[in-house]
């Protein structure tokens, strides 16, 4: 609630019981989802939402039409919301500054935002902290300090020659699901791809392009007084930078795990984090990477909604509102969660179409996010928990196909 005029808050102050609102920045799946988990608390909600077809505005309490970077929006959020958390990065730091030194409570903070909305920062932050991450070089806003698209390929190009090509060249801030990461097998790709960046405007960093034995996440969430849960690592598997599926334990090593876990837990504490937070991590030759971090609920976690005794959501809800954190115990031996994107039929399909076939699968919890179908457009997931690894699998992927979702990868790999 924000400070001005010293008023007092008016829906009980965080740590304290009693109604609250919890205000969210962003109005997508994540946030839909925070709704679900908050409204079991009976938790007030509200959300910022760029369009009323944003996938929360259906659910949410109140719902509030505008841009995440617009000061007057925020500030009507903040005025109906005692705590007020994001559902993405695609913020304003400075506005945000201004905000929390009006005594708006933003968990996370800015502190920890200033991290996790900006891959460079990222990057910066974990090493100087001694954390693994792969080598990397900050090139700045393209465009700036006077470099055009050559130096920045030059640049590029002298990064690859301390290595090897190719080389993963990314938009610092805005991308997402694979779209702002670039393999470059090249100076010609390093070149085309600097012309656009300088265009656009975009800040590029570039990176080794690691040989990846698996991709792993971790999610802690830490609570305001710095108590901290995290749910087990789990698998994740991407086809062209999109994670199609989650797989808990997967393949990972009962050491992998522990050393991911504590490595989930030190990004936790350097970044100063309250609320949810994703590590996402490449194994590597027996080496843990951090690839990048997220301060909110997460992809790789959405299968905690019925495979662990507290989800996600409700963890991230109770650990801004200063309210005590549930158990993170998996429920089953194996979960698997796929996945539901749009087919790849004229306007992506819809997917409630195959919902009776879906829900015939045993087992299969199937959430839909509400969107608007696209041929490739994640909406929604299926999540199947049980004894045999190979068995929860194909009974997601069967329910997430019912749905429309294309199969990425040779569908033997799936259904054995
Ligand atoms: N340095 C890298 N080397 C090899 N693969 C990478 C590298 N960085 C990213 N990738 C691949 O691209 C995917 C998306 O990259 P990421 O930085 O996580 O972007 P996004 O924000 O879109 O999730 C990763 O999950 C991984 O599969
Ligand atoms: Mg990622």
């Amino acid at each position: 609630m924000p400070a001005e005029g010293g008023s007092e808050v008016t829906g009980g102050r965080p740590g304290t019981d009693g109604p609250r609102t919890l205000g969210i920045v962003g109005a997508g799946q994540l946030a839909r989802m925070m709704v679900e988990a908050a409204s079991a608390l009976g938790i007030r909600t509200a959300v910022l939402a760029a369009g009323g077809d944003d996938a929360a505005a259906p659910v949410a309490g109140e719902v509030l039409v505008g841009e995440a970077t617009d000061g007057r929006s925020l500030r009507s959020l903040a005025a109906l919301s005692d705590v007020v958390t994001f559902d993405h990065e695609q913020v304003d730091l400075r506005l945000l500054d201004d905000l929390e030194r009006e005594g708006v409570q933003l968990r996370p903070a800015v502190e920890t935002l200033r991290v996790a909305v900006d891959k460079g920062e990222m990057r910066e932050r974990l090493a100087a902290a001694g954390l693994p991450v792969p080598r990397y070089e900050v090139l700045g806003v393209a465009g700036d300090r006077g470099r055009g698209p050559d130096e920045l390929a030059a640049a590029i190009a002298a990064f690859a020659a301390q290595g090897r090509w190719p080389v993963v060249a990314k938009a610092a801030r805005g991308g997402y699901d694979g779209k702002g990461v670039w393999v470059l097998d090249g100076e010609e790709d390093a070149r085309a791809l600097c012309e656009d960046a300088v265009r656009a405007g975009t800040p590029l960093l570039v990176e080794t392009h690691v040989d990846i034995d698996l991709e792993l996440a971790v999610v802690i969430a830490r609570g305001r007084d710095g108590t901290s849960v995290s749910w087990p690592p789990v698998e994740t598997a991407q086809v062209d930078g999109v994670c199609r599926e989650v797989r808990y334990p997967g393949r990972l090593h009962p050491d992998l795990a522990d050393r991911a876990t504590d490595l989930g837990r030190e990004v936790a504490a350097v970044v100063g984090l309250t609320g949810v937070l994703a590590v996402e991590l490449f194994a590597s030759s027996g080496r843990l990477l951090v690839n990048e971090i997220a301060a909110r609920p997460h992809n790789s976690a959405h299968w905690t909604i019925e495979g662990a005794a507290t989800s996600q959501f409700e963890n991230h809800v109770r650990a801004v509102l200063g309210l005590p954190l549930g158990d993170t115990s998996p429920v089953a031996a194996h979960v698997a969660s796929v996945n539901v994107f749009g087919s790849t039929s004229a306007g992506g399909g819809d997917p409630s179409a195959g919902m009776s076939q879906a829900l015939a699968v045993r087992g299969a919890h199937v959430h839909l996010y509400g969107k608007q179908p696209r041929p490739g457009r994640k909406l929604g997931h299926v999540t199947v928990c049980g004894d045999d690894p190979a068995d929860v699998r194909a009974r997601a992927w069967a329910a997430a196909r019912a749905l429309g979702t294309p199969v990425p990868f040779p569908i033997e790999a799936v259904v054995p």
